[in-house]
């Protein structure tokens, strides 16, 4: 069975792009795959967190994986610095990783471009991190919002490098994007990517947004004044957007909804839409609260430490063994 990973930083609300990027494809994925999970919470101190919040954030995080779908018996849901061998493996490959390949990096180069002073070292050599996450499990697929799509592309060039010069060590992973959702935009700004950090809340639905509250920010959405209901990312990208969610929750082809649409306004569409995510969210909210009080999440962990360590423990001594770190055979 091939074997797939992926991980989401506990930082700040899950929002739809998360769960329609990244979490909808591990629930479609989870019985064609040996899938890992995990919560990237080293990656999530690149930039400042609160401990207090961090803790609930994983706390939830793992939660809402499970309220989405994800079956612990099929995954292995793990915290990343539970494995220490994430650490180790990151340093060894920041080692191999150049900075002019990191400087093409786009959350850093953003980040540096608007003039942004408290930029952490750890934001820099955060892709060397993210290789070793990928690296250490033999992870055939990655599934990502198309965001990270970069980072698995330097993730192939830096195992591709080491295995040039230690002998064959890591498989060269492949990134899954999915065909439609692999990147939602700001309800504000179609221009943008919904993102946990969007200045203005109004843009990005929190996975646990109160149910009408969601309805809303999708009622008030920015469109155009076009007025007709059609796919087009670049003249109508805020229409475009809420086809794609629209499909994503209903499971209606885009084409049946812009057909079934016709002969009707913004604010018909709109609300049909808002209908699906009220929905949406108060299922999973009910479910996530029931999680949340069952106690589950310790058991899972505890689970999926120990299975993922096996792997990863494996796989760093040998890495190291390359590298000449292990003098007794
Ligand atoms: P992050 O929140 O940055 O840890 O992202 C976790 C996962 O969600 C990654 O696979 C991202 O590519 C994906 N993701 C984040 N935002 C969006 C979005 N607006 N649309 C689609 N996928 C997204
Ligand atoms: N960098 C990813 C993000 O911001 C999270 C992440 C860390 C990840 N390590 C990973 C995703 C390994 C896939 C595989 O979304």
């Amino acid at each position: 069975m091939k074997r797939m990973l992926s991980g989401i930083k506990p930082t700040g609300g899950l929002t739809l792009g998360n769960y329609i990027g990244a979490i909808s494809q591990f629930i479609k994925y989870q019985d064609e795959y040996e899938m890992y999970v995990f919560i990237a919470n080293l990656h999530s101190i690149t930039v400042a967190q609160d401990p207090k919040e961090l803790r609930q954030n994983t706390k939830d995080l793992i939660a809402l994986y499970l309220a989405a779908g994800l079956d612990p018996q099929k995954v292995t849901l793990f915290l990343q610095s539970d494995i220490s061998a994430h650490a180790e493996l990151g340093w060894i490959l920041t080692c191999h990783s150049y900075m002019g390949e990191l400087q093409r990096m786009t959350q850093y180069k953003d980040k540096t471009a608007k003039g942004e002073t408290n930029i952490t070292a750890g934001l820099f050599t955060y892709p060397s991190l993210m290789a070793a996450d990928i690296l250490l499990y033999d992870a055939d697929y990655v599934p990502v919002g198309i965001d990270q799509k970069q980072h698995v592309e330097l993730t192939r060039n830096i195992a591709e490098r080491f295995n040039n010069k230690y002998g064959e060590t890591f498989i060269i992973p492949e990134p899954v994007i999915p065909k439609v959702g692999a990147k939602i935009m700001s309800l504000q700004d179609p221009t943008k990517k919904m993102s946990k950090s969007d200045e203005t809340t109004k843009g990005a639905i929190y996975l646990l947004d109160e149910p009408a509250v969601a309805r809303k920010k999708i009622m008030s959405a920015v469109t155009d004044s076009i007025g007709i209901i059609r796919y087009d990312e670049v003249n109508q990208p805020g229409i475009a957007n809420l086809l794609t969610i629209h499909s994503v929750l209903s499971k209606e082809s885009i084409e049946d909804i812009v057909e079934r649409f016709s002969n009707h306004g913004y604010g018909d569409l709109k609300k049909e839409i808002g209908q699906l995510v009220f929905d949406f969210l108060s299922e999973l909210q009910d479910r996530f609260k029931e999680i949340k009080n069952s106690g589950i999440v310790d058991e899972v962990l505890r689970q999926g430490k120990e299975q993922a360590e096996q792997i990863a423990y494996k796989k760093i001594r040998k890495v190291k063994r390359k590298v000449g770190f292990e003098i007794v055979k």
